[in-house]
Parts: structure tokens; C-alpha cells; sequence
């Protein structure tokens, strides 16, 4: 592994930041480099979590796709404030994301549900996801429905189906160090412009 550079002295632009940190992650991490743990908090305010795939991210924020209908999406349509967690593990470093979930625009999803492999896009009709499955073979019924259903016709997206952008008002960076003295530094944005501070480990 190459030698780590402190974080204070990399970019300004916590944006910049991620793209190096994500790059080095893609090069680096076995599988999923793009997992990120998603949190959200229920109606009766309790927190869960659960992994999604960073799809896309920008100065704008971090893009995951998923069913509105899941208990995720139902958690944020009631509450939009989330948190998003990347480790790599390849690379010891963490970076930690809080803000608000904002549906993308249903061109944007149409065009990221469009890209996607045909089955996937099945699979997406195929499943209610988050509610009570009795058992497998309804899954696969309803996979072999829609096949036959969209045998000649291109695949729509389904209205439940779409992606949310974490628009980010914190991020912290962290990445190991000797002796655990680790080195954080954390990016909050204040009146539009980001504002940064180190942290003790
Ligand atoms: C590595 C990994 C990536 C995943 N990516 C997604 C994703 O992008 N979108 C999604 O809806 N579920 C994804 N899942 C499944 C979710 O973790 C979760 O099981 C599912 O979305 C239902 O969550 P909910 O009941 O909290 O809504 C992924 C799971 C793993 C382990």
C-alpha cells in the first residue's frame, strides 16, 4: 500500500476528496467498492440500516437507486435526514455522510433503470421489495410473468422504482494511522460554503 498523505493536506473540496478517495477504492477493493451503508430513521424514530450502491455522485450529492416502497424508501419519505457510511477496507479509510435524500428526477432514473441489464430491470417488477414473501416460488412466478409480459416490448421503470440523492451538508474523512492516532478530518457546510476542521482520532 502506497504511503498515506494527511488529509489536511488534500483538496479543499470535499467532492475532490471523494473522487480521489473512491478512485483509490476502485482500483483497490476486491468487490463493491461503490457499497455504502445507508441509514434512516422509521416513524417512530428508530434507526436501521442496510448496504445500497453508489450509482452516481456529484457536487450535488451521492445517488442510490431503490424501491420507494421498501422500508427505506417509506423512512425517508417520512424523514429525508440519512446518514451514509463507505469502508474500504483495502485501503483503511472511512468516509461518513450526512444530509438529505431528495428523489432524483424521473428522467435521471429512467435513464439509470434503462442502462441496466434486462433481467435486473424484470427483477424490479418481480419484487415488492421489504414485504412479507411467503415463500420463493411466488418470487420466481412473478419473475417469469414479467419476462413473458415484456417479451416484446422494451421494460419500463416501475412507478415504485427510483433513485434518491443525498444532498450533503457533513462529511468526514478518516483513514487509519500507526498507534490508532488516525487522522479525520470533517467537512460541514455552512451558509453554502464548506467549512473544515481536523478531529481528535
Ligand atoms: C453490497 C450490497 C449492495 C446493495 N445495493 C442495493 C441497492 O443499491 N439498492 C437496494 O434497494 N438494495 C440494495 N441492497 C439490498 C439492501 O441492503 C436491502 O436488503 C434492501 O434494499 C431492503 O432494504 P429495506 O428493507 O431497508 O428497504 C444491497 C445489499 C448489499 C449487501
Amino acid at each position: 500500500m502506497k504511503e498515506k498523505k494527511l488529509i489536511i493536506n488534500s483538496s479543499n473540496n470535499p467532492f475532490s476528496l471523494f473522487k480521489e478517495w473512491f478512485d483509490e477504492a476502485q482500483k483497490n477493493e476486491i468487490n463493491d467498492p461503490n457499497a455504502m451503508n445507508l441509514s434512516t430513521i422509521s416513524k417512530s424514530n428508530f434507526p436501521s440500516s442496510r448496504m445500497v450502491l453508489l450509482k452516481d455522485f456529484d457536487d450535488r450529492g451521492f445517488v442510490f437507486y431503490t424501491n420507494i416502497k421498501s422500508k427505506k424508501g417509506k423512512d425517508i419519505i417520512n424523514n429525508p435526514n440519512v446518514s451514509l457510511n463507505f469502508h474500504w477496507k483495502s485501503i483503511t479509510k472511512q468516509v461518513r455522510i450526512e444530509g438529505k435524500a431528495i428523489s432524483v428526477s424521473d428522467k435521471e432514473a429512467d435513464k439509470y433503470f434503462n442502462s441496466r441489464p434486462k433481467e435486473s430491470r424484470i427483477g424490479a417488477w418481480a419484487s415488492n421489495q421489504s414485504s412479507k414473501m411467503n415463500n420463493r416460488e411466488d418470487l420466481i412466478e412473478k419473475y417469469n410473468f414479467y419476462k413473458e409480459k415484456f417479451k416484446e416490448d422494451s421494460i419500463p421503470r416501475p412507478d415504485y422504482w427510483s433513485g434518491f440523492r443525498v444532498a450533503p451538508i457533513l462529511i468526514e474523512f478518516w483513514q487509519d494511522m500507526p498507534f490508532r492516532l488516525h487522522d479525520r478530518l470533517e467537512f460541514i457546510k455552512i451558509n453554502n460554503k464548506w467549512k473544515r476542521k481536523k478531529l481528535f482520532p
